[in-house]
């Protein structure tokens, strides 16, 4: 790798756009190639950007210019994805979760590790100034020693606006492992590893109906549980009570609120990079606004990527690192683990939390 980290992305379906926007206006990463198992979805987003080449997965794995592998496939893919880059000598980043499972997710960790290349992981949202800046408020002991937590995700389901949902009903799918990233990833980040799972959950209907795109109609099966709830110990004593669900239609619940000693944090949505954090105080009785202090500025998908450049050049850990991500994939299957037992489970897996990000534009060595 020369001072320019070259990607070669690996799924040009949905999200593959909002990364490669981000890479045209990020030093230090550039984009130059790009692959899928439908070579017209891999021309079309290649197409889009000067220089930038299409082919088949197997080219692009065994090219010359590509350094890293960012993987945008579909989470059953992700982990034969990931093996393979690392096999043909790639670093890897992967969309969220890690991998179907954690069996999958170790193997890749341990390949990468045997490899000596490095495995980042969505998702990346938690680097920017909203999470980024509640963090540093409940550091600074903004809300004395943090108590509880609440995580709150609720949707009727991606079908009413995704063409081909039905991965998000299939096992690496479901409210939890699609969108529980965002939220632990962030918990972790506010009040550590999580040590210990309770989760009742819940599958109210067999099928689903895709809701747009040239399937529409269609009606397909549901594999996974719909609506998860959970309770998650944190090393540091914290409690968060957590509900993620495909079932609800509307409600007025928080994203995320951190509850502390001396008072109480409004944390913003975790699958956006910016947002109000609000904090109330014992002291002042009233909530007001926490202006931004920490986070990557402008931040948008791909800066995850960025940062794992960052940290090649300057010899550190990627702060989205494969190891958070599996803690977070081992968190989660374990809470659903506990629901399907009906008991209380250790997580056995922990991680380092990741070093808060200074209040900056762009990922630089050093920070
Ligand atoms: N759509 C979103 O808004 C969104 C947001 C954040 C994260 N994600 C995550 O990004 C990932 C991809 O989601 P998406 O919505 O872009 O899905 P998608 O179905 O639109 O695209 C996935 C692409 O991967 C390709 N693919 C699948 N298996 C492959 C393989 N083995 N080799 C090469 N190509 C393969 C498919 O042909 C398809 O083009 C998922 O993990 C999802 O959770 C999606």
């Amino acid at each position: 790798m020369g001072d320019t980290l070259n990607v070669g992305v690996i799924g040009a379906g949905k999200i593959s756009t909002a990364y490669a926007t981000t890479f045209a206006r990020l030093p230090g990463v550039a984009m130059t190639r790009v692959a899928d198992l439908d070579a017209g979805r891999a021309a079309a987003l290649a197409g889009q950007f000067e220089g930038v080449r299409s082919g088949t997965p197997e080219e692009l794995l065994a090219a010359d210019d590509v350094d890293l592998v960012l993987n945008l496939t579909v989470p059953q893919a992700h982990a034969a994805v990931a093996l393979a880059a690392i096999a043909s000598g790639k670093h890897v980043y992967g969309e969220k979760p890690l991998a179907a499972g954690t069996t999958d997710a170790r193997g890749v960790l341990d390949a990468a590790a045997r490899a000596g290349l490095v495995v980042g992981c969505a998702p990346d949202t938690v680097l920017g100034t909203g999470l980024q800046t509640a963090r540093a408020s409940v550091e600074a002991g903004d809300i004395g020693t943090p108590l509880a937590a609440t995580a709150f995700m609720i949707t009727p389901g991606h079908e009413r606006w995704h063409p081909s949902p039905e991965f998000y009903y299939q096992p690496g799918g479901g409210p939890l492992l699609d969108m529980g990233p965002y939220y632990l990833s962030a918990l972790v980040h506010l009040l550590g590893p999580v040590r210990r799972v309770t989760g009742v959950t819940a599958t109210p209907r067999a099928t689903r109906e895709v809701g747009s795109g040239p399937n529409a109609g269609t009606v397909f099966p549901v594999e996974v549980a719909t609506h998860v709830t959970g309770v998650l110990e944190h090393t540091g004593g914290a409690v968060t009570t957590l509900m993620m669900s495909f079932d609800i239609w509307a409600g007025q619940l928080p994203r995320i609120e951190v509850y502390g000693e001396s008072g109480s944090l409004s944390v913003p949505d975790p699958n956006n990079f910016t947002g109000p954090v609000r904090l109330f105080t014992a002291a002042t009785q009233d909530w007001a606004d926490v202006p931004d202090r920490a986070g990557y500025r402008d931040a948008a998908r791909g800066y995850g990527v960025a940062d794992l450049a960052r940290s090649l050049r300057d010899g550190t850990s990627p702060r989205a690192s494969g190891e958070l991500a599996f803690h977070v994939l081992d968190v989660m299957e374990r809470l659903l683990e506990a629901a399907a037992t009906g008991t209380s489970l250790d997580v056995a897996s922990t991680c380092v939390v990741p070093a808060p990000v200074p209040l900056s534009a762009v990922p630089e060595p050093g920070a």
